[in-house]
């Protein structure tokens, strides 16, 4: 028969052809579209990065301006849409949420899920990352019982997100400055991250000419496991469970031990074997953050660096190469800026929306891309006759 290469997990495959990200594993370097991430985060901005992955450059004042206007007319959910929320239990987690309403978008805006005409193609993309803040604030607000909250379009990106999250109509609310400026950091550094398990999803359904709504649905889907997106929540519920400094060995202990499933949430990566680049820039915004806010000697962040530094000097993890990722640190920020854990997720999911449409976009636009169709190495039974029921 065929001959095929074995690569269960994609260690040794590209899938595709893409001048979006650039990751060097080795050196900790990431890039889009040249720019180091670093850069980006200290000097840019999410919405300006969201032109960069999506355009190729970045953006002129005039071009900038015309983008922030079309994103922001677009925030607005359709009305009809709250009954999708309101179908759900009170105490369904945000992501299941995310999941089934980002799915019936294309019930919706069926105007944008002709992808051969690239207009349509366009406005999906705008109205995909100018929705998605709405809907991840309103399955939070749904959690808790509380009203939903209108986009305002006179604030910016981050800070509309904070808003529809905590405003009240009860309560004048203003957007804290520095937290609206984390908030749009941490959306920076979780902008894209080329053939990720997520991105790989969405490219894959997009890939049979599935809508753009319903290929972001299938990305989210796939971020939420624990490996991926979900760690970000799973490392702060970690983190809480260690609790003081002095049961961090104990932890470390349970990581190394290969009869324990236990893994060190937030470390380790497939493509990182030295610190992730996002991580370094966490960090420093988390320490800025706390500061900020007078939050001092938070237990959380003093055992996460414990753990850093215990595990970062101990043989195991150097020797596997395991440094700190994206995710072990995003959650004290959030912490502190009053999200559950729960919805540390769906705060990826919508920061990465732009990295899914801008990967999606540059696949409907490749001659060379197929209908993604792996094949695999058979163990099953050789052909064999089919027995009666009675003679089994
Ligand atoms: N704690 C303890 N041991 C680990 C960890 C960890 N966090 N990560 C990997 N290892 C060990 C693993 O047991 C294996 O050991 P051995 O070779 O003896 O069997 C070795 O390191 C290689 O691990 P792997 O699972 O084969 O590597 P992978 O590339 O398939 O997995 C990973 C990458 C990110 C899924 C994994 O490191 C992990 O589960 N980390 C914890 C979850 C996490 O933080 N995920 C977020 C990833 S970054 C952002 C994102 O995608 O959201």
């Amino acid at each position: 028969g065929d001959v095929f290469t074995f690569d269960p997990g994609f260690t040794s495959t590209a899938s595709c052809q893409s001048s979006i990200t650039y990751i060097d594993g080795d050196l900790g370097e990431l890039l889009h579209r040249g720019y180091p991430i670093d850069e980006l985060a200290d000097k840019s901005h999410y919405l300006e990065v969201c032109y960069l992955l999506l355009y190729g450059e970045l953006p002129t004042a005039a071009q900038l301006e015309d983008f922030e206007t079309r994103v922001t007319r677009h925030t607005m959910l359709h009305e009809q849409m709250q009954y999708f929320f309101r179908g759900f239990r009170r105490d369904a987690h945000p992501m299941a949420i995310m999941v089934g309403v980002v799915g019936a978008m294309s019930a919706f805006y069926h105007d944008s899920t002709d992808i051969s005409d690239p207009w349509q193609r366009e406005v999906a993309a705008i109205r995909m990352i100018a929705k998605m803040p709405t809907i991840a604030a309103w399955a939070y607000k749904y959690s808790i019982g509380q009203p939903f909250v209108y986009p305002r379009n006179n604030l910016d990106y981050a800070a509309n997100f904070l808003h529809m999250c905590f405003a009240v109509p009860s309560e004048e609310y203003v957007v804290d400055p520095i937290l609206a400026k984390a908030m749009d950091r941490i959306m920076m550094l979780h902008a894209d991250h080329e053939q990720n398990a997520s991105t790989s999803t969405v490219r894959l359904a997009g890939s049979s000419g599935a809508n753009p709504f319903a290929s972001i649905a299938a990305g989210i889907a796939c971020l939420w496991g624990p490996a991926h997106g979900g760690a970000n929540q799973a490392c702060l519920e970690m983190l809480r469970q260690i609790g003081t400094v002095d049961n961090i060995p104990e932890y470390i202990k349970r990581a190394k031990d290969k009869d324990d499933p236990f893994r060190l949430m937030g470390f380790g990566h497939r493509v990182y074997k030295n610190f992730d680049p996002r991580a370094k820039v966490m960090k420093e915004s988390a320490d800025e953050v706390l500061n900020l806010l007078g939050i001092e000697d938070n237990e959380t962040l003093k055992v996460a660096k414990e753990l850093e530094r215990i595990a970062l000097e101990d043989e195991f993890f150097v020797e596997k190469k395991l440094y700190p990722n994206v995710d072990f640190y995003s959650g004290i920020i959030l912490e502190a800026m009053g999200f559950p854990t729960s919805m540390f997720t769906p705060i990826f999911a919508l920061s990465r929306t732009v990295g899914w449409i801008s990967q999606w976009k540059e696949m409907i636009g490749d001659p060379q891309q197929k209908i993604g169709r792996p094949r695999q190495l058979y163990t099953g039974a050789p052909r064999r006759s089919y027995s009666e029921v009675e003679d089994r």
